[in-house]
């Protein structure tokens, strides 16, 4: 899309949606499948708009009349001059990106209308929420013809309050996806991975009672295996009531006291089994309000870290990871199944893997619920990614919103145990300053997880020995170091690694967050030639001797599992807009560096560190 067509669509946002009575989103609600809700998933009307003439009139000036393609108007007679028609326009699947479900979309980018009809009784005092499980990467939504807001963000949860705007049938529902980059965003304009546009994952009409149980936090309490420290809060108009917290596998009942804004802290001494990979037990956990339940499955760990070492349940732990993209495992396109979830862990785990890295933003919320089912623990991560705008303030307000929304969805799971607020991010005071915010502001809200970013540390030689050095001033704000390096595919020659050392400035643990090189599966030769699977092999096999060298080493994911999309890889043959380091293809063959970190994960499995 040009450049002119992008300044449009600002113009749009900045004009269209300021200063008008649109809803607010909603604060997230919690664990929605555990709610009566209604799916609104399926074939949608679909409008590809690539010069905004839904929003903005031939002046650029913001539509509101019935031209404007959220009013859905239909011509009263033969005469009268409508430009558009949702229901003679298509159709796309939602969930879905659109790029993946049109030849004409692969690489579109832009806006796209989408409009679902329903009808819907809710109970009397009952309240109704929209949720939607992510937009990339602009969302504006209306209903029945009146706008309830927008949202800005490509790979977290939201809601709005629809309780006096539905009604019981007819109604139509219009949402405008822009995916259009723009340098202010987050990510920015240049990413390695594909820019999927559309509602990429469910949406659903969720009908809670009119005061209810909005969200919890239910977890140990940082660095305790046995007191069980969290929150309640309610929303609606009786916010002061008694509030049951039960847990009946355990015997624990605790009623608590909710304040004049809702909420209730409360912490208890339990005597639970602990989650682990080993064994990911979870709890069945009821809240319960005067006129609301909800029931959630949580398991209960403690993570710590202690000089360079990870802590999991106050033992010592050594993260055997792999690097995730939310890529559907055998069809092109985002993943938003269980199913998808279940089949990427699933080849995490027959790596011998306890332990992902989902990359680089926050995935789809059975990515975390299936990962606390398997027993794999996760790094989350936020899209701050190679060089955004620092000193811009509405870049970091969104940077921070999109890391409160990943948080408040994913608090309750056990497996999450490392929110990352940065990606190969380039060292400067302003950048300094921007992650200072993010880390801050993660602490703020969740003191049990620790904080990481992947980071990029830079070689030292003196002609004879090459040292890599951690020094990044931002590892001082960590808990643990992430450091991404490509020795052997993009410096140097793969046996480099071999005479490779590494220091770092922190006593802090390392988790090598990415390393690896491309290779096209099925493409053979011999280990020095780029592209075989033989090369990507021995680029694992030197990597691995080099990692077992590294004192404070305490986790490793490997860049990545499964080849996937990128605009960034045009080489034909060997990549065709993929990026070919996955240890699995796009059709879910194995390479044979898959095997290489299998037979690797499988000796670490059986080594038991000395007491
Ligand atoms: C980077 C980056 C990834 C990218 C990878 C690569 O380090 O973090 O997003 O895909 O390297 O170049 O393959």
């Amino acid at each position: 899309m040009t450049n002119s067509i992008r300044c449009l669509t600002i113009a749009f946002c900045a004009v269209f949606f300021s200063g008008r009575g649109a809803a607010q989103i909603a604060p997230l609600i919690a664990n929605i499948n555990a709610r009566q809700t209604t799916s609104l998933d399926g074939q949608w009307q679909a409008i590809v708009d690539p010069y905004d003439v839904g929003a903005l009139d031939y002046r650029a000036q913001p539509l509101k009349n019935n031209h404007a393609f959220y009013k859905n108007y239909k011509p009263q007679s033969e005469s009268e001059l409508v430009e558009y028609d949702f229901d003679t326009s298509g159709q796309l699947n939602v969930p879905g990106d659109w790029n993946t479900q049109r030849e004409t979309l692969l690489f579109y980018e832009g806006s796209i209308w989408y409009k679902r009809s329903f009808d819907y009784t809710k109970s009397p005092k009952n309240r109704l929420f929209l949720h939607f499980g992510a937009c990339n990467y602009l969302s504006a939504v209306y209903l029945n013809g009146e706008e309830l807001g927008e949202h800005e963000g490509g790979f977290t949860a939201f809601d709005f309050e629809i309780t006096g705007r539905v009604r019981s049938s007819s109604n139509f529902l219009i949402l405008r996806i822009n995916n259009t980059r723009g340098r202010e965003q987050v990510p920015t304009v240049n990413t390695d991975w594909w820019n999927y546009g559309g509602i990429t994952r469910p949406v659903t009409l969720v009908e809670v009672p009119e005061t209810f149980v909005q969200d919890y936090f239910i977890q140990l309490e940082k660095g305790s295996t046995h007191q069980i420290k969290g929150w309640v809060q309610l929303s609606g108009p009786k916010l002061q009531q008694n509030v049951t917290v039960r847990i009946p596998e355990a015997g624990l009942s605790k009623t608590i006291q909710t304040d004049s804004k809702g909420r209730s802290e409360f912490s208890f001494s339990a005597d639970l089994t602990l989650w682990s990979p080993e064994n990911p037990r979870l709890y069945s956990v009821q809240i319960a309000s005067e006129r609301d339940e909800i029931t959630d499955r949580i398991g209960f760990r403690s993570i710590e870290v202690r000089g360079t070492d990870i802590l999991l349940n106050g033992r010592p732990v050594f993260l055997r990871g792999i690097t995730i993209h939310e890529e559907a495992p055998t069809r092109a396109g985002r993943a938003w199944s269980e199913d998808d979830a279940r089949t990427l862990l699933s080849w995490a785990k027959e790596l011998g893997c306890n332990f992902v890295r989902l990359a680089h933003y926050p995935h789809n919320e059975s990515m975390l619920r299936v990962a606390d089912q398997m027993g794999l623990m996760v790094w989350g991560e936020v899209p701050v990614y190679w060089t955004i705008q620092w000193e811009n303030p509405q870049t970091l307000h969104n940077a921070e919103n999109q890391l409160n929304e990943m948080i408040a969805r994913d608090h309750n799971r056990a497996a999450l145990i490392i929110y990352s607020v940065a990606n190969e991010t380039p060292i400067s005071d302003a950048r300094n300053h921007f992650l200072r915010q993010l880390i801050q502001e993660a602490r703020s809200v969740d003191r049990t997880r620790l904080l990481s970013a992947a980071l990029q540390a830079r070689e030292v030689t003196d002609g004879k020995h090459i040292t890599i050095h951690i020094n990044d001033p931002i590892g001082s704000d960590l808990d643990v170091i992430g450091n991404n390096e490509y020795i052997g595919w993009y410096v140097r020659r793969p046996e480099d690694a071999d005479s490779i050392d590494w220091i770092s400035e922190f006593d802090k643990p390392l988790i090598m967050s990415e390393f690896g090189g491309d290779a096209l599966f099925g493409y053979h030769g011999d280990p020095l030639t780029r592209w075989t699977e033989e090369y990507q092999e021995n680029l694992y096999e030197h990597q691995i001797l080099m990692l077992k060298r590294i004192s404070f080493l305490r986790g490793m994911t490997p860049w990545i599992l499964k080849d996937f999309r990128s605009p960034r890889r045009v080489l034909p043959r060997f990549q065709d807009y993929f990026n070919r380091k996955g240890l699995v293809s796009d059709h879910g063959e194995k390479k044979k560096a898959f095997f290489v970190l299998q037979k690797f994960y499988q000796e670490l499995q059986s080594f038991h560190p000395p007491k």
